[in-house]
């Protein structure tokens, strides 16, 4: 079954072929450089530049599969959460394509999406899992109990992981996006050299706090610059990205070992990050528990995490109505 997957949630446009769990085409034009000199996304330049860049990156991703739109089984859309004008683009492509094409529409979840990208890598689903999952707007372990049911452990009271990233590498000058400048600008700093605060690493649950730290790190900042000091940016990369994974990799497992699963799944963009793929994978040995990953192509977002779980739905004769509106708000359930 060869299936569209299509992703606009955000400021990346990607699409891609897969089929039976093999990627066939995989094509991302990302939107970085627009918003670069805003430091961050712009919802209305991120819809326009979805419409200008979504009818060649389609033609572009059949090509590279090797396959014609008749060729399709399906067309699976990320229908939330995510900024509503950019999910709008994605999903009138997709309702388009699988109403002239006569086959079935899938909506996907997001966040589900970037679970499923595991499954591309790592063979078929095999649940029960703990997922945790970090991106740029979420921050979130999950259990997920069967191939698409998902119940949410805890999540973050404020700010996604990704966002804290992205935040202190524009305060700090790193540019946008923060998550691989800060990640680089680590490898050369000593995540010993600064106490930056573990926020609910013992609050016995599973939420998360990131602006706590977010705020010691901003205040860490001005009182050395206000004393004069130079600052060492590789040590405060690597103490900011410590404490982040720290909590992560703690909670992960605990949740892991609570709920008496094997396997930890990890996706999302954050998931890229080279301290927290190395962390989770040695707390993970020593635990005795399997941790996976995608490799970080398929961390950040992509068509074939969307083509991927829509297919698994498909396959369970789930279709979602062509009338299917953007829900920004999305949950996982
Ligand atoms: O999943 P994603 O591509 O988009 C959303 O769904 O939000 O995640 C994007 C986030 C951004 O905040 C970016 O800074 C972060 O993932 N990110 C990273 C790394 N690569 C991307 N954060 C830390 N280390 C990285 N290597
Ligand atoms: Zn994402």
């Amino acid at each position: 079954m060869k299936v569209l997957g299509i992703e606009t949630s955000c400021d990346e446009t990607a699409v891609a072929v897969v089929e039976d769990g093999r990627v066939l085409s995989n094509v991302i034009a990302t939107q970085v450089d627009l918003h670069r000199r805003f430091g961050g996304v712009v919802p209305e330049v991120a819809s326009r530049a979805h419409v200008e860049a979504l009818n060649p990156l389609l033609d572009e991703a059949l090509e590279r599969a090797g396959a014609r739109f008749r060729d399709l089984d399906g067309v699976a859309v990320t229908v939330g959460p995510g900024l509503v004008g950019a999910l709008l683009v994605g999903i009138a492509a997709a309702k388009a394509l699988a109403f002239g094409l006569g086959v079935p529409l899938v909506g996907v979840n997001h966040l589900e999406g970037h679970i499923w990208a595991n499954f591309l890598e790592h063979g078929a689903a095999e649940p029960p899992y703990v997922c945790l999952v970090v991106s740029g707007g979420h921050t979130m372990l999950v259990h997920m109990t069967d191939e698409h049911s998902y119940r949410i452990l805890g999540q973050t009271v404020d700010d996604a992981a990704g966002e804290a990233f992205d935040k202190i590498a524009r305060f700090i000058g790193l540019g946008f996006p923060g998550g691989p400048a800060l990640d680089a600008a680590a490898r050369d700093g000593d995540p010993n050299a600064i106490a930056f605060p573990r926020s609910m690493e013992g609050s016995g649950d599973y939420a998360f706090s990131l602006s706590g730290l977010k705020t010691a790190v901003l205040r860490w900042v001005k009182a050395e610059r206000a004393a004069g000091r130079d600052i060492d940016v590789g040590d405060l990369a690597a103490s900011f990205q410590e404490a982040i994974v720290d909590v992560q990799v703690s909670k992960t497992l605990r949740a892991a070992g609570e709920m008496g699963v094997g396997t930890v799944l990890l996706g999302g963009g954050v998931v890229a990050n080279s301290r927290l793929r190395e962390r989770m994978t040695s707390a993970g040995e020593e635990a005795g528990v399997r941790v996976l990953f995608p490799s970080p192509a398929l961390c950040t977002d992509n068509g074939a995490m969307i083509a991927a779980a829509g297919a698994s739905r498909l396959r369970r004769g789930e279709t979602t109505p062509l009338g299917v509106a953007a829900d920004p708000a999305l949950e996982l359930s």
